[in-house]
């Protein structure tokens, strides 16, 4: 099974830089950590406590040289995994707020990403709950990038905190820069922000599982060609779904929904990109087909090509 899984040629289109932080690699950055107490902190009761655990993470990060180096440890990994491309959220929200060079920052993490076979696009993430304001800075950031290396805005954080609605002009910006949208919504937050994401122009969105709740919203994705990056372990180990055999993959897959699988932050999650699939095989019943035609969809949904003027999926 891994070894199918490993050959399919696919894309990994939803991981989060800043999460993809393995308890060793942490204790390199942070010697005075032990690997034990880092194992405690990515355990979680709640999303909350998941996003406790993942700005703990990042007050690590300080220099140019840790983003590279958790840059040349995801592509590892991914390339291990049979990833031949990554979109790759960075935290610039994070960045900002951590008020450290975003363009040092992310020149580290791009000249480590050329030496890898794997090809890479960046996202550049802002952070819901810090705000409009905050979001401009990061799609500024963005728009500098933009072409080079920088493909997409997103919004990440917690969705409940500000409605997408106050975040249009920022999205509007980020729009006319060349850049694609990729807001996580309908994570915690319910069919409506599903809804009110691709009213925002989301390109993709990131989770979106409460789409599954809504057959208007699901048509909508499934007219639209708008993909969903599910990420099953991450809802599970957060809480918005309780367990597994509740988990709306299946249901998504069978209405015809676009859907892409995702690790989000892997070690955070006691997961990799490979284990999603298998879960979706073995849990859900994915047939060697339907694997297939996931990790096409991954390809497809990338946003190596396309016209990013258009609201709905890439081609
Ligand atoms: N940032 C990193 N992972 C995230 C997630 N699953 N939801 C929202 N923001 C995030
Ligand atoms: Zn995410």
């Amino acid at each position: 099974m891994d070894d199918l899984l490993r050959a399919l040629p696919k894309a990994e289109l939803h991981v989060h830089l800043e999460g993809s932080i393995g308890p060793e690699t942490l204790v390199e950055l942070a010697p005075s950590l032990a690997v034990e107490d880092v194992r405690k902190r990515y355990v979680y009761n709640d999303f909350r406590g998941f996003l406790d655990a993942y700005k703990w993470v990042n007050g690590y990060l300080r220099t140019p040289a840790g983003y590279a180096l958790i840059t040349r440890r995801l592509l590892e990994r991914l390339e291990s995994e049979g990833v031949v491309h990554a979109e790759i959220n960075i935290s610039a929200g994070v960045i900002v707020w951590k008020n450290q060079d975003v363009d040092a920052m992310f020149e580290a993490v791009a000249e480590e990403a050329a030496r890898h076979p794997v090809s890479t696009l960046f996202i550049f993430d802002a952070v819901r709950q810090f705000g409009v304001g905050a979001a401009w800075a990061v799609a500024r950031h963005a728009a500098k990038w933009a072409g080079n290396g920088v493909a997409a805005f997103g919004i990440g954080g917690d969705e409940l905190a500000i409605p997408l609605s106050e975040f249009q002009e920022v999205f509007d910006f980020a729009r006319s820069r060349g850049l694609r949208l990729v807001p996580h919504a309908g994570e915690t937050g319910g069919p409506d922000e599903v809804r009110e994401a691709v009213n925002r122009g989301a390109h993709r969105i990131g989770h979106g599982i409460a789409a599954a709740q809504d057959a208007g919203v699901m048509d909508l994705l499934r007219e639209r060609d708008i993909p969903l990056e599910v990420c099953i372990s991450s809802n599970l180990c957060t809480g918005v779904v309780a367990t597994l055999d509740q988990h709306p993959v299946r249901r998504l897959w069978d209405a015809g929904v676009p859907i892409v699988l995702n690790s989000d932050d892997p070690p955070m999650f006691h997961t990799t990109l490979l284990n999603e699939y298998r879960i979706a095989a073995q849990q859900f019943g994915f047939a060697p087909n339907e694997l297939r035609r996931l990790a096409e969809n991954s390809l497809r949904y990338s946003f190596r090509t396309g016209d990013p003027t258009r609201t709905s999926g890439m081609v």
